[in-house]
């Protein structure tokens, strides 16, 4: 048996003693009441183990804090991988979620709704595109931002059928499905899944002179990359990067497809990261907090020439575009614009930086991000996980991401008490090691 399976289980046993009990009343009761321990040992029994969580089994959030079962509250420094930008339970998007879901949830796509449309026509104006697609999780749209750019390319480009390729970044991270991880470089995605997708490749991030080379091979379709990699660690690539792809991929008739999942929504001080260089994609893909944590929904921005490639039939999903999923989506951007909540982000991710980089060298080797996405480099001296559970002990929840690496990106509805606040106990926590 495994050492935490082994762990947990006194805690398994005395949950199902008192499961044991019987009927359905009973056991709802007893769920009510589960010790953190005891939904820890939950989890491990009757789950996939495909994730390994930080120890803190969490019951309510609103915005910056979370609080676990037992009443302790927590900053939240994840903010579930920046798909909670506009904060735990916004009241604005609880009540229109809420008031949608009396009315018209889903119809599937083989009618219209009074919705999508409205909200298309939003989310179109708002970015400058002509069209939109809906999708649910971030990965769908990697998905269709990928099978567009293929069918563009036989269509409009001319590619010889079959032979269209796919250009990704190294370290790139774009989900889990067999397509994203076929374009992963990080084994712990890909090793042991085979056979892959075939036509993608791989370029290093952040150079131009290497993706100038790629992109010569006229069976390029597209070039897909994030504007910050936010898996990878944080990774901001030099200033002039964003504004040399677009370059690039005009230069070599090659569609960019930027991945805003993470960065996007105002994250990084901007509405989206490339507005930091003033560059337009030509497939724009966006998600998580499009809803603002409250429902999965993503999809794609493209103009006409792009976009109708794609005709009747060649592209669904079920709960795409769905009444409930639009109406939250709609709200969750007009909190975001309203409330100024990339302004923030940007403001106070500067203030942040500024007081993380007080902490010593010899601690803390680097500090980087944009806006209010930002990752600290701990010593290889210090492991990154035990300073998420001293965080966690001292009402903080951030996460370690590849080993040595700790993003730090709470909702950005974040003030600067808070920020200040957060900061000091990341400085003193990691000033105890
Ligand atoms: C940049 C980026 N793209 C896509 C995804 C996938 O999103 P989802 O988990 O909603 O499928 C992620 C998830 O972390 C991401 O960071």
């Amino acid at each position: 048996m495994e050492p935490l399976a082994r762990r947990l289980l006194p805690a398994v046993k005395s949950l199902e003693k008192s499961c044991l009990l019987g009927e359905t009343r009973k056991l709802k009761e007893c769920s009510r009441s589960l010790s953190s321990q005891e939904v820890f040992a939950r989890e491990s029994k009757y789950g996939a183990h495909n994730y390994h969580p930080l120890p803190v089994a969490l019951t309510r959030g609103e915005g910056v804090f979370m609080w676990d079962i037992e009443g302790k509250r927590y900053y939240d420094f994840l903010s579930a991988y920046s798909a909670v930008n506009q904060g735990h339970c916004h009241p604005r998007i609880y009540k229109v979620l809420v008031d949608q879901a009396k009315t018209l949830t889903l119809t599937s796509r083989a009618f219209y709704s009074d919705l999508l449309g409205e909200f298309e026509e939003f989310i179109t104006k708002l970015f400058g595109y002509d069209k939109w697609l809906p999708m649910n999780t971030g990965v769908e749209g990697g998905e269709i931002a990928v099978k567009l750019a293929r069918r563009w390319g036989y269509s409009m480009k001319g590619i010889p059928d079959n032979q269209a390729k796919v250009i990704f970044a190294e370290g790139n991270f774009w989900g889990r499905t067999m397509s994203a991880i076929s374009s992963s470089t990080d084994p712990q995605s890909y090793a042991g899944f085979g056979p892959f997708m075939q036509g993608f490749e791989n370029v290093p991030y952040d150079d131009l002179d290497a993706l100038d080379k790629k992109l010569a091979d006229p069976r390029v379709s597209a070039f897909m990359v994030e504007p910050i990699q936010g898996e990878a660690g944080v990774v901001v690539p030099k200033e002039g990067y964003l504004k040399g792809v677009r370059e690039l991929c005009t230069k070599h008739n090659v569609l960019w497809i930027a991945d805003e999942v993470q960065t996007g929504l105002g994250r990084t001080g901007k509405r989206l990261a490339v507005d930091h260089e003033n560059v337009k994609p030509d497939i724009l893909i966006l998600g998580k907090a499009l809803s603002g944590g409250f429902y999965p929904v993503s999809g794609i921005l493209a103009n006409d020439s792009i976009m109708l490639t794609i005709k009747p039939g060649e592209h669904g999903s079920t709960y795409g575009g769905n009444p409930l999923g639009c109406r939250i989506a709609l709200e969750a951007l007009r909190v975001l614009e309203e409330e100024k909540l990339a302004e923030n982000a940007q403001r106070l991710g500067k203030l942040f930086r500024d007081e993380l980089r007080k902490l010593s060298e010899d601690k803390v080797t680097l500090v980087r991000g944009k806006g209010l996405l930002n990752a600290i480099v701990i010593s290889p001296k210090i492991d990154a996980m035990d300073v998420c559970l001293k965080l966690k002990d001292a009402g903080l929840l951030a996460k370690p991401t590849h080993g040595h690496i700790i993003r730090l990106a709470p909702p950005l509805v974040i003030n600067e008490e808070q920020i200040r606040e957060g900061a000091e106990i990341i400085k003193t926590t990691i000033g105890n090691f």
